[in-house]
């Protein structure tokens, strides 16, 4: 099979690129390890900046989206027995965030794409990148029917942290940036209407907590875990306690309560590799970098890096020209280390550093109400939140 842009990996990303290229009038093919049903019932991320909002809109994938997605104007921040309100919308000029899960997004750019017969392999296992330094790039793989070989003009390295793109590329090349965070979330979708209509971000004694929601009948849920817990070690009694605990509920505030229909760990990291090219490869998304969910990023960035990556693809194939293509990493990487910088203040503000002495315990505090008190750190808050500019 021969391709313009061989892309691997179907979440947020290589979805969004192939619907980018498609409406662009370019080629490409989708090769994905896990079955249509797995990537459809993954459940992720769900808070959507202004900037990624309008991008779905703008590409024509805005009826779902504006009819179920709903829109948020402010969060409240819980902390020391103060309640604080950030009015987003307000210190934005009228920016706001859209609780829309990834999951949806998956599903409307998958009908999509379905609907002009794009041609997605899914259930592709031993996938494996060929010639990315000899500008003849080549992904193999086999799938239920046998062998799949794809030669292409570039690779699109959209398969998540745990993918084969970036571990193509030869040792030395890349320079690896992280930190590991010593605590975990564990996150709830549940069957239960949410209490409140915004977010909540809870700083307490016991771990932070994340109040969140999807519809009016399913709330989402994180509470700060030991990373090496099991989910199982947390029945749903326990976990519905300790969220009223963290959020300081009072007893007007009882949460309702439901079927807990999925909860899993996550350890948290920040992760940044660079460049995020090599010869004819192209990492985008989780391949790249990681966030700790705090500052609810992962698919925004995802999505920022991919409207910068199709942008290079256009012009190579419309204008024969490379320059977007090859500035791709570096104007990506600028953006990707300021979201880096909040996510990681976010995390480090919310929660409880195992055998954390009381001076940094009043440094979370103070910073709190630094950030909640003053209109101009406040607005800094929220310029992050509802996510910066795209730079391309
Ligand atoms: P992914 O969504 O990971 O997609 C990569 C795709 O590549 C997958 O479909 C995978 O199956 C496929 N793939 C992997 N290896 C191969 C291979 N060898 N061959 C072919 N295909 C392959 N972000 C938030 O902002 N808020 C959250 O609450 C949040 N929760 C998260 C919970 C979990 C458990 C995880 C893992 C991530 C979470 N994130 C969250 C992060 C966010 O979901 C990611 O940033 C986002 O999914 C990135 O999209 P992506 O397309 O780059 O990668
Ligand atoms: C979510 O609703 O999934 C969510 C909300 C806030 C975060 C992260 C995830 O910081």
């Amino acid at each position: 099979m021969r391709t313009q842009v061989g892309i691997i990996g179907a979440g947020p990303a290589g979805l969004l690129l192939a619907y980018m290229l498609r409406r662009a009038g370019i080629d490409s093919v989708i090769l994905e390890k896990r079955s249509r049903s797995y990537i459809l019932g993954r459940v992720r991320a769900g808070v959507m900046e202004q900037a990624t909002r309008d991008l779905l809109i703008e590409l024509g994938l805005g009826d779902r989206l504006c009819r179920d997605g709903l829109l948020h104007k402010g969060f409240e921040i819980r902390f020391a027995n103060e309640r604080r309100r950030i009015d987003l919308s307000e210190l934005t000029g009228g920016k706001v965030i859209t609780v829309y899960g990834q999951q949806e997004v998956v599903k409307d750019l998958l009908a999509a794409l379905e609907q002009e017969n794009y041609p997605l392999h899914f259930e592709i296992d031993d996938v494996h990148l060929e010639g990315i330094d000899e500008g003849a790039p080549c992904i193999r793989g086999r799938g239920a029917e046998g062998p799949i070989e794809i030669s292409c003009d570039f690779i699109a390295g959209c398969d998540g942290f745990y993918g084969v793109s970036r571990a193509s590329i030869p040792d030395g090349v890349l320079s690896v940036l992280s930190r590991e965070y010593p605590f975990a979330w564990l996150s709830i979708l549940a069957e239960a209407p949410s209490a409140s209509h915004e977010l909540i971000y809870a700083h307490h004694q016991r771990g932070g907590a994340i109040y969140s929601m999807r519809n009016k009948r399913l709330s989402r849920h994180n509470l700060q875990c030991d990373p090496d817990g099991a989910a199982k070690s947390w029945p749903a009694d326990k976990i519905w306690d300790e969220l009223e605990v963290r959020l300081n509920a009072d007893n007007s505030e009882r949460l309702p309560r439901g079927p807990i229909l999925d909860r899993v760990i996550t350890r948290m990291r920040s992760f940044v590799v660079e460049p995020m090219q090599y010869g004819s490869l192209f990492l985008a998304g989780d391949a790249a970098h990681i966030v700790p969910p705090t500052g609810a990023k992962g698919m925004n960035l995802a999505v920022a890096d991919i409207k910068c990556l199709a942008a290079g693809f256009i012009e190579h194939y419309r204008a024969g020209r490379r320059d977007k293509l090859n500035a791709y990493s570096t104007i990506c990487l600028a953006r990707i280390w300021r979201v880096q910088r909040f996510s990681w203040w976010m995390t480090s503000m919310f929660h409880r550093f195992p055998d954390q002495d009381t001076f940094t315990a009043h440094m979370q505090i103070a910073e709190l109400d630094h950030a909640t008190g003053s209109q101009a750190a406040a607005a800094s808050l929220a310029e992050n939140y509802v996510g910066l500019p795209h730079s391309c």
